[in-house]
């Protein structure tokens, strides 16, 4: 299902998904693939998400493109193959995503994240300390980005080593491996450097913290993933 596939550095794989549209997705549909990829517990969740059919899909989808990236990657590093149900995807209480066996099973399973946006799904999954991903439309506008950067920022933009968008993602891809989201935060993450295609980006809270985000080449997307060690 993925239409993309990175791998980064020795530790992550990111799987980028395109679904043209949520809308095309029927009722039946989404029942369909509730009865068939997702536990109970998910199942509970998916019945309860008070939001409309759009974001209903968005969650579902998400759930999907999650499994699949988690299996794919038990295939390719452990030789093993696992159906939908064997995992379920669990959230902390600040709504990052985690993975877990359903039944005892002793293979590790790797941190995972999660991003979407119109039309679009990405998954990482990574034997790491955590991991973080997001994306945006490349076409999307960030104004309210230009008046929050701080002074390397704003020299980094001004040398075209960052971009609105790039800063945006690099952001939200730290604060998620970190586990607490941006929370409409951007200050709190500042990007201190660039190299190559990664940014830099560490934390107002604690400034010892040196994140990497690696930005991923997929057409009309910006694409950062943050891994943990
Ligand atoms: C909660 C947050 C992660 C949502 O981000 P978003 O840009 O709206 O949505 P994304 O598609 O990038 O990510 C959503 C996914 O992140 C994951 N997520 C949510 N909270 C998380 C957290 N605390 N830590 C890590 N991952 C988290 C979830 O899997 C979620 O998808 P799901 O609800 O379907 O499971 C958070 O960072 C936020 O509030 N962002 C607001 C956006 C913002 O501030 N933009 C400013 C730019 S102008």
């Amino acid at each position: 299902m993925a239409t993309y596939s990175f791998v980064v550095g020795p530790l992550a794989r990111v799987h980028v998904t395109l679904v043209a549209e949520l809308k095309p997705y029927t009722e039946e549909a989404a029942a369909e693939f509730v009865k068939e990829s997702l536990t109970d517990n998910e199942t509970k969740t998916w019945l309860d998400l008070q939001a409309n059919t759009a974001r209903k899909m968005e969650w579902l989808l998400g759930r999907i493109v999650l499994k699949e990236a988690v299996s794919e990657y038990l295939l390719e590093t452990q030789l093993t193959k696992i159906t939908a149900k064997q995992i379920e995807i669990t959230r902390t209480e600040a709504g990052a995503p985690g993975v877990v066996w359903t039944s005892e099973n002793p293979l590790p399973l790797p941190v995972i994240s999660l991003a979407h946006t119109k039309g679009v799904i990405v998954a990482a999954v990574a034997s790491a300390e955590a991991v973080g991903v997001d994306v945006e439309k490349a076409d999307r506008q960030a104004p309210v980005v230009e008046r929050v950067l701080t002074e390397t920022e704003k020299k980094l933009f001004d040398d075209g080593r960052i971009s609105l968008l790039s800063a945006v993602v690099a952001k939200e891809a730290a604060a998620k491996a970190v586990g607490v989201g941006l929370g409409g935060d951007l200050r709190r993450w500042p990007i201190v450097y660039t190299e190559g295609t990664q940014h830099f980006v560490t934390c107002i809270d604690d400034e010892e913290l040196a994140l990497v985000v690696d930005f991923l080449e997929v057409p009309n997307l910006i694409l950062g993933v943050c891994v943990i060690v």
